[in-house]
């Protein structure tokens, strides 16, 4: 008695659009938060891989410049656009202006975020809010401009086999709890459920929504974990292969994961953290 396979209709595998090395050859990014840290990586690694780029920032015209020439200077298009993307008028702005320029979106990656810490009976109400306001209402209203134009726009084959993708910067502490920041750590967590959720709903649209939870990474929102010996050798003992990260390393895996590459890919978290969620504290114990 073998196998039958015969009369089973299986449906054909996508055709992946891309070139290798071009991964992203024409499509068009909205990267929020790119004027430094990683989201200037992820701009720069966007509009390397063959994205024209739309750096969105807020308070620092120059070094979003700055980005947008180094991405022009390998051959892809990019402009800077201000919004806050905690407030809805603008948000639908940034996106008219991304179609006004590059006729359409592949790629959104909601990147934005800070960190406003305080011990818990300390932290304000207004610190509460604005940590939310950026880090999850932020990607809330992002995310559905992103896929209203999406589902308009339907698949163009030629550049992708997804109608969209969508990424968010999330980070270990989706999933690591933080005390002193419970703010910070509260809104990554509602990140998490707002990307599954939100993956779930799109996924039979063909549309893509992922994340990326960097671990402790070279930026300059968290230079006091780093720019002391001391600081540095205490951040080690949270990290298993012993380096801080660097911000090309989220860049290389957002490519990946806004590619047909990873077509097959839905829903996932993909922690770039050196072994930061791998409980460091038991590798000598327990
Ligand atoms: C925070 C950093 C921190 C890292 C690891 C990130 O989400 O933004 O400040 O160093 O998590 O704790």
């Amino acid at each position: 008695m073998g196998v039958q396979t015969t009369s089973l209709q299986w449906p054909e595998p996508p055709v992946l659009a891309c070139p290798v090395l071009k991964l992203l050859h024409g499509q068009t990014a909205l990267v929020t938060g790119a004027s430094s840290g990683i989201g200037r990586a992820l701009a720069i690694a966007l509009g390397h891989a063959g994205a024209n780029v739309v750096i969105n920032y807020l308070g620092s015209p120059e070094k979003a410049e700055e980005v947008a020439k180094e991405i022009q200077r390998c051959g892809s298009r990019a402009i800077s656009v201000a919004a806050d993307v905690s407030k809805p008028d603008q948000v639908q702005l940034m996106f008219q202006q991304t179609v006004a320029e590059f006729g359409r979106l592949d790629i959104l990656v909601n990147n934005a975020g800070i960190q406003l810490d305080a011990a818990f009976e300390d932290l304000t109400l207004e610190q509460w809010q604005r940590v939310m306001d950026v880090n999850l209402t932020g990607p809330f209203l992002c995310c559905q401009e992103a896929v209203r134009l999406f589902k308009k726009q339907g698949i163009d084959a030629s550049l992708s086999c997804a109608a969209g993708k969508i990424l968010c910067i999330s980070s270990v502490h989706e999933v690591i709890p933080w005390a002193g920041h419970v703010n910070y750590a509260a809104s990554k967590g509602g990140l998490m459920l707002l990307m599954k959720s939100l993956a779930q709903e799109v996924a039979p649209q063909r549309i893509r929504v992922n994340s990326i939870a960097p671990g402790a990474i070279r930026t300059p929102t968290n230079t006091a974990a780093w720019n002391t010996r001391e600081a540095y050798d205490d951040l080690l003992k949270l990290i298993p292969q012993k380096r801080i990260g660097e911000p090309e390393e989220i860049g290389r895996a957002a490519v990946w994961l806004a590619s047909d590459q990873s077509d097959y890919v839905h829903g996932i978290t993909l922690f770039i953290d050196g072994g930061m969620t791998l409980y460091p504290g038991f590798e000598t114990g327990g």
